[in-house]
């Protein structure tokens, strides 16, 4: 059977963008078809300045999301990166199978380091191994598949290029993974900034629609998106109407069109508005309306959340102990 893991940071609360590229994934695909593992990755949370109050919150609500949108913890396995030592345990392996050079061309680490040293904090040095730690997330669980959004697909492909390597160096002990990607909505666009990423730790709100937002906050936030001054009606072009080809997607992710086929049944943005926004709203309604039942009874979660754990541990651990013994590291 396939095997599958993914995970999401809690750094912030879940937003559309999360929704569509990874975890309706999940739902649809992943927990049928496969034996699924998905992950609150709360260690990569810790790699840039954070709350631990806040981030305790978050961990809690991602989990409580993850059940909300379906996932079934009688058919895949749903923990907290942190539960299971087996994960930091490879990290440092792949520490030392990885190249500084090849961490430091990462996208997200020159992204994320700029920023946090325009703001005056240091970068934590955890930012530049994070993609050692999320190889051995995957790695661990022998996983065929990781299902992620398009951001994520140049971590992935470290992850083969070190589970290729590993397995040339001290004999095959690593499943290479493949990266899965949505047809559509793989890269959702804020809403007020349509050339930059949807993202859950993003200073303004005005362009994420959150998971939980209110039906009425959604359709205010679509109305409001940005959307471009070409004449000519409705098209859809990824590169000179960003805005327009965002709301597409995001129609077509939430009604299952064709982003370019759905463009020409409207004449103006409005109308387009419209309905983006009331796919939106629909689409999350039960989540959210799920999430708010399941939010009144945490010890449900919790107890979900260890059972996880300990499933995920009996996997790993055989996983993460060949590769000690692979790399050199003499039995305990
Ligand atoms: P994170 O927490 O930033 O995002 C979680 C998932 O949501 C996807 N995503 C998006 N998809 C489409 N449009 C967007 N605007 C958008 N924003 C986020 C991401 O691609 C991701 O699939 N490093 C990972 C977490 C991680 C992980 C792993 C994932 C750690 N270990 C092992 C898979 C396997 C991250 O920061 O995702």
């Amino acid at each position: 059977m396939t095997r599958i893991f993914s995970g999401i940071k809690p750094t912030g609360h879940l937003t559309l963008g999360n929704y569509l590229g990874a975890v309706r994934q999940w739902v649809e695909a992943g927990q049928y078809e496969a034996e699924s593992l998905f992950c609150v990755v709360d260690l990569h949370a810790l790699t840039v300045e954070h709350d631990p109050a806040r981030l305790r919150r978050l961990s809690r609500q991602v989990a409580t999301l993850f059940l909300a949108s379906g996932l079934d913890p009688e058919r895949c396995t749903l923990f907290v990166q942190s539960h299971v030592s087996e994960h930091t345990r490879l990290a440092y392996l792949m520490e030392c199978t990885a190249t500084d050079g090849e961490l430091r061309r990462m996208i997200q680490y020159k992204e994320k380091a700029a920023k946090a040293q325009a703001s005056g904090d240091g970068v934590r040095l955890s930012l530049l191994t994070y993609p050692a730690l999320m190889a051995a997330d995957i790695l661990a669980y022998d996983t065929d598949e990781v299902p992620v959004g398009e951001d994520q697909r140049q971590h992935v492909e470290l992850t083969r290029d070190l589970a290729v390597r590993f397995n040339q160096r001290y004999g095959h002990t690593f499943t290479v993974p493949k990266v899965t990607l949505p047809t559509v909505a793989a890269r959702v666009m804020d809403l007020q900034d349509p050339r930059s990423k949807m993202g859950k730790s993003h200073d303004s709100a005005a362009g994420i629609v959150y998971l939980l937002d209110e039906p009425g906050v959604i359709t205010k936030k679509v109305m409001r998106a940005v959307t471009d001054s070409g004449d000519g009606g409705v098209a859809y072009d990824r590169d000179a109407r960003p805005g327009v080809a965002n709301l597409l997607d995001v129609l077509a992710a939430c009604t299952g069109g064709d982003p370019a086929a759905l463009a020409d049944g409207y004449q103006g943005y409005g109308a387009l508005k419209r309905d983006v926004a009331e796919a939106v709203v629909e689409l999350l309604r039960p989540v959210r309306e799920r999430h708010a039942a399941l939010a009144a009874d945490p010890a449900e979660v919790e107890r979900v959340l260890r059972a996880g754990a300990a499933r995920a541990r009996a996997l790993a651990a055989p996983v993460v102990d060949r590769a000690y013994e692979a790399i050199g590291l003499l039995a305990p």
